[in-house]
């Protein structure tokens, strides 16, 4: 008789046990986490990622920042975005050690935008990332050395490396093999030389397309034309002359350009 609520206890515990093992956070990716912790927190201090602790009890997947797959426990995005560090004059520059991501191998989105970081030369950290769908790098110091390894998150529908260090000509095969992207800005770098986009077949998905705030010069490439599904185009504070290739239905979805002068996006027609 009095085994029963030690039965109920039992049965409880395992079925708390089973409910951790599905949804519990893995541990590699958990030991994964309290790197990137370890590695940011040189430049932050203590103020950030304060629900991220040692102890094998503690989920990862109810951390901050992080969000896993209900029924696989792994990590699928990670919100990294605006973590203070501290840039200053007095401070070393952040290197990013891309393969502290390497554990999470089903990661879809990652946000590192506004850290101010840098990569550690060229980087080919990136391509071990194969699932990435969105993937957000804004406001950060990286440069063209990054390129060749980004080209190959071929799932990528999101690329944001709006004001970074990229310069020099627009890497346009990297770009190209990127035939998932949808939206990529650009914006707020140094692309200089003539725009050239080549092939747009490569770049048959693009809806949005943000190349504002460079030092583009030449003619306004024709085959943004052909760019059947763009719906969004800004080329404004660049050096370039000339215009869209302007009657319908060359351009039949683009509803806001944003031409040299102008500042925003205006309806295009
Ligand atoms: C980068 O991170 C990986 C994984 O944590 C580590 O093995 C490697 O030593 C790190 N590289 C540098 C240069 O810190
Ligand atoms: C990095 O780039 C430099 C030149 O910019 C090159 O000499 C070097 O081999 C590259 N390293 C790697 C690992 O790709
Ligand atoms: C890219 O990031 C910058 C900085 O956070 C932001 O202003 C911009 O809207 C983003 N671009 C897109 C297309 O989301
Ligand atoms: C840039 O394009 C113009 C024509 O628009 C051409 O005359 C010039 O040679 C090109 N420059 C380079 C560096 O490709
Ligand atoms: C582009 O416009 C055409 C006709 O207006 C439409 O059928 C098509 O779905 C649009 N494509 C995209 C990607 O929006
Ligand atoms: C803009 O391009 C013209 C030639 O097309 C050149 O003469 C001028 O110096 C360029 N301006 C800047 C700011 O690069």
């Amino acid at each position: 008789m009095g085994s029963l609520p030690m039965n109920c206890l039992l049965l409880a515990f395992t079925i708390l046990l089973q409910i951790n093992g599905f949804h519990g956070c893995i541990e590699e990716e958990r030991r994964g986490l309290l790197e990137i912790k370890t590695n940011f927190r040189m430049m932050n201090g203590d103020t950030m990622l304060l629900s991220w602790i040692h102890g094998k009890e503690s989920n990862c997947c109810n951390w901050e920042r992080v969000t896993c797959d209900p029924t696989t426990g792994r990590v699928v995005e990670l919100d990294l975005n605006n973590l203070h560090i501290s840039n200053t004059l007095d401070t070393p520059d952040y290197f990013l050690n891309v393969s502290l991501f390497s554990p999470f191998k089903e990661i879809r989105i990652l946000d590192l935008s506004e850290n101010y970081l840098r990569s550690s030369a060229n980087t080919t950290g990136f391509i071990k990332l194969v699932h990435l769908k969105r993937l957000n790098l804004a406001f950060n110091w990286f440069n063209n050395g990054n390129f060749k390894s980004l080209s190959a998150l071929k799932q990528l529908k999101f690329l944001n490396l709006s004001q970074n260090n990229f310069g020099r000509l627009l890497p346009v095969q990297d770009l190209s093999a990127l035939w998932n992207l949808e939206i990529l800005d650009l914006s707020y770098n140094k692309f200089k030389g003539n725009l050239s986009l080549q092939d747009p077949i490569s770049f048959k998905n693009l809806k949005v397309l943000d190349l504002s705030d460079n030092n583009f010069m030449g003619s306004v490439p024709q085959i943004i034309g052909l760019m059947s599904s763009l719906s969004a185009l800004s080329l404004a504070y660049n050096n370039l002359t000339g215009f869209l290739p302007s009657k319908e239905p060359k351009v039949p979805n683009l509803s806001f350009y944003c031409s040299r002068r102008m500042n925003g996006w205006i309806p295009s027609i």
